[in-house]
């Protein structure tokens, strides 16, 4: 794929000693993996298939940016990076240097791809581009916790009567309701509640991300109130899971 080669040049220009450009562009090889797999699972044709690995390889295009600039992924604090990667890749028609078709698509999977909620105006065909996106995405944050690449620290706390009651919602939490160091973990499994197919949900079971990282949380905390969160939280994602596979 010449779009790899031109991706990796692209990030080569930012500080390869840095941690956090490193871990990116792993996430994004990674992003690309899952992006295939899924479209496969969904037996997209050929065609459709090497787009949607497109769109894995650019959504995160402007985290380099924002690296670069602030040395931080912190969104609310520093900038929107699916807003700017679009900027970016429309800039100097950067995005030609990847592909020379599907612009509208690869753009919109890059702008909406951390977004809360996917606007409703797109089309079929983007709609469907975004979603993949979106959930390879977040699968592979599951990864980057077990790994502990992403580190959750919980320093005892648990979790806020916000987060933790929003949760039995089933749907994914705002980062501004986040209180608590112990509401990152909620946070961020709440984001399955937000996969958009069946083959997304069968990969998050089949590695077992949930009990992973509930497991990791429990051996490092003595809070009770946040032991009982977790187990409760543990249940409701592992029969959430089980539903979306079933139905
Ligand atoms: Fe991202």
């Amino acid at each position: 794929m010449k779009a790899t080669e031109e991706f990796l040049e692209y990030v080569n220009q930012f500080n390869n000693l840095n941690k956090k450009i490193v871990l990116k562009k792993n996430h994004t090889l990674r992003v690309v993996s899952l992006c295939e797999e899924i479209a496969r699972e969904l037996k997209l044709s050929q065609e459709e298939i090497e787009l949607v690995k497109l769109c894995g390889l650019l959504h995160d295009i402007g985290r380099f940016e924002q690296i670069n600039r602030y040395d931080s992924y912190d969104d609310l604090s520093t900038l929107d990076h699916g807003d700017v990667g679009e900027m970016i890749l429309k800039k100097d028609k950067l995005i030609n240097r990847f592909s020379k078709n599907n612009h509208n698509t690869i753009l919109r999977a890059v702008k909406y791809h951390n977004k809360y909620r996917v606007p409703n105006t797109l089309n079929e065909k983007n709609k469907l581009f975004v979603n993949i996106t979106r959930d390879a995405d977040k699968i592979d944050i599951l990864n980057l916790i077990v790994k502990g690449e992403i580190s959750i620290k919980t320093n005892n706390t648990k979790m806020s009567n916000k987060i933790y009651k929003g949760f039995f919602n089933k749907k994914m939490l705002k980062n501004k309701d986040i209180k608590t160091p112990a509401d990152e973990i909620a946070s961020k499994l709440a984001f399955i509640f937000d996969l958009n197919f069946k083959e997304s949900y069968k990969i998050v079971k089949n590695k077992n991300y949930v009990n992973k990282i509930i497991e990791i949380q429990m051996e490092e905390t003595n809070n009770k109130d946040l032991i009982n969160q977790l187990k409760e939280i543990k249940k409701v994602m592992n029969n959430y899971i089980e539903e979306m596979i079933q139905c």
